[in-house]
């Protein structure tokens, strides 16, 4: 990754403003690992989350609280070595921002200087808006993450559609103005009503980026894992599959084991 590459034109935040502006929707998957990084990001996606949904995903945690800021770092260095065009946003993990801004300054800079990312992914509105003005305050882009937030879990008890109520959706409206305010380059909403989406994407300049939020919006989430079908257990219904990653994989590797098992691999040219 070099963003002095002339060839290729980097996705920057900018870049997504613009993009808003003329009506382009905004492509964003998750990546944790060098690999995929680079596969996706050569498929041509405009933003690469690397996202503590790795919690769940690559750890098989329940939930994404025990992601440490350690090893968000480590995933997040991985991905930008592989990436040669898209925006990298890296997720501040449970712990490292909501304590006070001086905590949120000190995570943050450490993931910008250990990561080479270009950006930052805090959950939250009102409650955590000192942390967020003061990682801006640094000169680091961060995007706001609204609606179901994974991070607070245990605060709702099951990962059911968020802001179906008056209450929590004109809450939502008031956050949404104010991470946009604050200096907020971009904001995801996660798993609320379509309409309600439609209108905060309407209401706001800021690009505005779904996940299970209706296609009212300036572009679309999806953790990648989910969407190549690597995961079958996992269907809720603002999922679209787009492979069977997980019966693919599979089928591989009971043909190798059968290869190996009965001595048809290696072959002659299969050696040295
Ligand atoms: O961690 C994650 O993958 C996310 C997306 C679901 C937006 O926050």
């Amino acid at each position: 990754m070099s963003v002095h590459n002339e060839n290729i034109r980097r996705v920057t935040t900018q870049r997504l403003t613009e993009m808003k502006k003329r009506g382009e929707k905004i492509s964003m998957l998750t990546a944790y690992d060098f690999t995929m990084a680079s596969i996706i990001d050569s498929a041509g996606i405009d933003v690469i989350l690397v996202g503590d949904s790795a919690s769940n995903v690559m750890c098989g945690n329940a939930t994404t609280l025990p992601m440490t800021l350690d090893q968000m770092i480590f995933m997040a260095t991985s991905v930008v070595r592989g990436v040669k065009r898209a925006l990298v946003v890296i997720d501040m993990p449970f712990g490292s921002y909501q304590g006070n801004s001086r905590e949120a300054i000190t995570s943050a800079i450490r993931v910008m200087k250990e990561t080479h990312g270009d950006c930052l992914k805090m959950e939250g509105g009102e409650e955590v808006i000192e942390s967020i003005k003061r990682v801006l305050s640094a000169g680091i882009p961060v995007m706001g993450h609204l609606g179901l937030m994974p991070q607070s879990i245990n605060k709702y008890g099951s990962y059911a559609v968020r802001a179906q109520d008056d209450e929590e959706a004109e809450k939502l409206i008031r956050d949404a103005h104010l991470l946009q305010e604050a200096g907020c380059f971009a904001l995801v909403l996660e798993k609320i009503p379509a309409k309600l989406a439609a209108r905060v994407a309407a209401e706001l300049f800021i690009p505005v980026i779904g996940i299970g939020a209706g296609g009212q919006v300036d572009g679309q989430v999806l953790v990648v894992h989910d969407m190549l079908g690597l995961n079958n257990e996992f269907s809720p219904r603002f999922l679209r599959k787009y492979a069977n990653l997980e019966a693919i994989m599979k089928e591989a590797v009971a043909h190798y084991v059968e290869d190996v098992k009965t001595g048809d691999f290696p072959n002659e040219r299969e050696q040295y």
